[in-house]
């Protein structure tokens, strides 16, 4: 997979991807990630890329050639199966679109930064735009970092285990049972015994059972969708 990352301040974006999972991914070649200074695409020597709203009001809106130029460059060296905008009036981040973007091959991921991009870039460019939740950053930079996660660490060989993603919370719409490591009595605080019994079907027909009554007290909202 390629993610071409394009923002106003690049730097912010750098270090997530330089440990642990995500950096492994690249590491392994499964993954590349390139950052896009959208100041580059600036048609003034002051590299500005911003301007006044129409109309007045305050906050500053990114302007649409600077945008186009990048995005265009883009597009004339590869195809992108998606040009996504980060965005809090976007479409909520779940898991389900984790898992299908994480199947894509190149994706664009336009961040927004003061008040948001001139709408004619999300009407001419943009084919998805994508909220990370009801709330609203500085920029949609720390946004593109918990979707490249989400997103990364489901692509086939990127975790050692390949089971492991598939038995996260929300991949079957339920959370995650409890989970423990040794010791199994510790301090007297005990593992339940079923998880060192031996016997697997039991212990997957408890995890189960767990899962549900964790969602049925937590998210009960899950189980009605
Ligand atoms: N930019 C600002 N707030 C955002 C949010 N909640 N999700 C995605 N991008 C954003």
């Amino acid at each position: 997979m390629r993610l071409d990352i394009i923002s106003v301040v690049p730097d912010l974006m750098r270090s997530p991807f330089e440990a642990s999972i995500m950096k492994r991914s690249i590491d392994k070649g499964l993954v590349e990630v390139h950052f896009h200074d959208l100041r580059d695409y600036s048609n003034n020597n002051y590299k500005q890329i911003d301007d006044y709203q129409f109309g007045g009001g305050a906050g500053m809106v990114m302007m649409v050639e600077p945008i186009d130029k990048c995005i265009t460059k883009l597009k004339s060296e590869r195809d992108y199966d998606e040009v996504i905008y980060m965005t809090p009036d976007g479409e909520t981040l779940n898991q389900g679109m984790a898992n299908s973007l994480s199947l894509k091959g190149n994706l664009v991921i336009l961040c927004g930064h003061y008040k948001g991009v001139d709408q004619r870039v999300r009407d001419h460019f943009v084919t998805k735009e994508i909220s990370i939740g009801d709330y609203v950053l500085s920029g949609g930079e720390l946004g593109a970092i918990i979707l490249c996660d989400a997103i990364i660490r489901l692509i086939p060989g990127v975790l050692g285990n390949e089971t492991s993603a598939l038995t996260d919370s929300f991949q079957d719409d339920l959370l995650a049972p409890p989970i423990y490591t040794r010791p199994a009595d510790y301090n007297g605080w005990k593992v339940p015994e079923i998880l060192t019994s031996g016997n697997t079907p039991k212990i997957e027909a408890w995890r189960e059972e767990q899962a549900l009554k964790r969602t049925q007290e937590r998210r009960p909202d899950l189980l009605e969708e």
